[in-house]
């Protein structure tokens, strides 16, 4: 059985409604996962909502709701807006779901059977507000807490405890022999520094007296799981994990023809949550290093330099700019205008800026006068021509090395860049294609070719040239651009029994001269109407 691909994103808190840097994530994992689709393999894409945990708690109390009614409207506005973005997953991991609870109690019942997890009493210092112990890293420069945390007091409490610190050798192991554990590699560098730094276990439990939305642990009811155990499990329990069984070789087949999975997160979540706690989990339960997930971490998006958060009251709503400008549009912001890996502020008026020029001058403009030209000159029918065998010129010679060269380093970039994991980089092979394709028709003038006879063939090349790059443009956007490559094949009148279906493309496809002889074009229709802004 051929191997899935595997992605999976961080599950989304529940305690508020989705935003920029939700959307962005989301994106980047379907344009992934949609490029594999294109290259033919079989993809398995996970996304979904953590739903447990003080946070939600917290605000449900706040909104005067219980948390499960509290969650179900949230989610619903998460699921709404991957439809909406065209996000397509394959798999919903809901942290409430009970099949994910099976999962959790059962890894949880293992653990503690095998005595990798204890139970300990933790006495210090306090915050009612917060509802959390403090350490040393909260006293401010006075040695004092801060006012932030309010009336802070001694407490003691019982808690079971994860055997964190047993496995930090293999830990550091693991990263020091592993090349892209982490991508990129900067960030693997900041995970090998915070590993040496470990010391301590992992407090994964809370007395259900303070937190009682959570997953019972199955050997002590008066306790919940915290939350990071709880939600980091979903990546195995929505795959088909089965935590009965200890022996990885022994997981079902379904699970291992998915596992291990690349893994898209934010880098807050990198350290401690998903480079130690989850790499050591899993090693905990059994999963061998070369089945250890491949994280991919991206940065973030600000807002004039400054994180957005609910309490600056500067959170920008996806959901209102997708409906303001379609979801291409924010799609193909949220793709080009951010580095891999570093953060990037937002800004709409760069989103106008950037659809206008690359999408309705360059793509659009080109698709418009290529059909209308088709339709004025051949009475809407292509004509194929052996541009070998036409006299030379400097059109000729652009029409080969355009189709030749220009093609195939274009792929080459295209690839390399996926391959990277650079979807916004990759896009450049589809944009230069269109450029150049522009750049022919004003070398070219076919008004002016139509003029004159002895230049039918050339015209014919040159019209031929510009819809077969078109065919290829569309495949090539097609996992950032969806809507957009649909329009250019239905317009073009290519694959339509499949029109509106992801099948119709296919990266194989992406290759010179795949439209026929006497192929029959449709009319224009705005591809991406400029975005006014007076
Ligand atoms: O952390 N720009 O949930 P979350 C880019 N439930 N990405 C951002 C961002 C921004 N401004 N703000 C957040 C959680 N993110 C946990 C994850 S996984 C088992 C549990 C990213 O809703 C963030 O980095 O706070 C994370 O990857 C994702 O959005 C969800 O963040
Ligand atoms: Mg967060």
């Amino acid at each position: 059985m051929a191997k899935t691909f595997y992605i999976t994103t961080a599950i989304d808190y529940t305690n508020s409604a989705p935003h920029i840097g939700h959307a962005y994530e989301k994106v980047l994992a379907d344009v992934i996962a949609r490029y594999h689709r294109l290259k033919g393999e079989k993809v398995f894409f996970l996304t979904g909502v953590d739903q447990h945990g003080q946070k939600v708690q917290q605000s449900a109390a706040k909104a005067g709701v219980a948390p499960a009614e509290f969650v179900k409207g949230i989610t619903e506005q998460f699921v709404d807006l991957w439809k909406k973005l065209d996000v397509q997953y394959d798999a919903w991991a809901a942290t409430t779901d009970p099949l994910h609870k099976k999962c959790v109690q059962g890894i949880l019942q293992r653990l503690f059977d095998e005595g990798q997890i204890y139970k300990d009493k933790q006495a210090g210092h306090y915050s009612v507000r917060q509802e959390q112990f403090l350490t040393d890293k909260e006293r401010g420069p006075d040695g004092e807490f801060g006012p932030e945390w309010g009336d802070v007091e001694f407490r003691e409490e019982e808690n079971y405890y994860f055997r964190l610190s047993k496995h930090k050798e293999w830990l550091l192991t693991y990263i020091d022999n592993r090349k892209n554990a982490i991508i990129p590699d900067f960030r693997q560098t900041e995970l090998r520094n915070a590993v040496g730094r470990l010391s301590g276990d992992l407090c994964i439990s809370r007395p259900k007296s303070r937190l009682d939305w959570g997953i019972e642990l199955p050997f002590d009811k008066d306790f919940v799981n915290y939350v990071w155990f709880d939600a980091l499990t979903n990546y195995i329990s929505f795959a088909g994990y089965d935590p009965k069984i200890d022996k990885y070789e022994d997981q079902p087949q379904g699970f291992r023809d998915r596992w291990p999975a690349l893994q898209i997160i934010g880098k807050d979540i990198l350290v401690p949550a998903h480079g130690i706690y989850w790499l050591i989990m899993l090693h905990a339960i059994g999963f061998p290093d070369d089945q250890m997930p491949q994280l991919l971490v991206h940065g973030w998006w600000n807002l004039s330099g400054a994180k957005m958060s609910k309490s600056a009251g500067n959170i920008v709503d996806p959901d209102a700019l997708a409906e303001k400008y379609g979801a291409d549009a924010l799609r193909y912001y949220l793709m080009s205008a951010i580095v891999m890996g570093k953060d990037a502020d937002f800004s709409e008026e760069l989103l106008i800026v950037d659809f206008n020029s690359d999408l309705a001058n360059a793509l659009g403009n080109l698709m418009n006068r290529t059909l209308n030209m088709i339709h004025r000159f051949q009475n809407g029918t292509i004509k194929w021509i052996d541009v070998t065998t036409l006299p030379e010129s400097q059109v000729r010679s652009h029409l080969q090395t355009w189709s030749e060269d220009e093609l195939q380093a274009g792929a080459r970039l295209y690839t390399n860049e996926f391959a990277d994991f650079r979807p916004g980089n990759a896009l450049s092979a589809p944009l230069a294609r269109t450029l150049s394709c522009n750049a022919l028709v004003e070398i070219s003038a076919p008004w002016n070719l139509v003029k004159d006879k002895q230049q039918g063939k050339l015209l014919d090349a040159v019209l031929y040239h510009l819809a077969e790059s078109l065919r290829i443009i569309a495949i090539l956007i097609s996992p950032v651009l969806p809507k957009a490559a649909h329009g250019i094949f239905d317009q073009l009148n290519w694959k339509m029994a499949l029109s509106g279906k992801e099948e119709r493309f296919s990266l194989k496809d992406a290759q010179w001269g795949g439209l026929p002889d006497g192929q029959v074009v449709g009319k224009p229709v705005p591809l991406f109407p400029r975005i006014e802004t007076t």
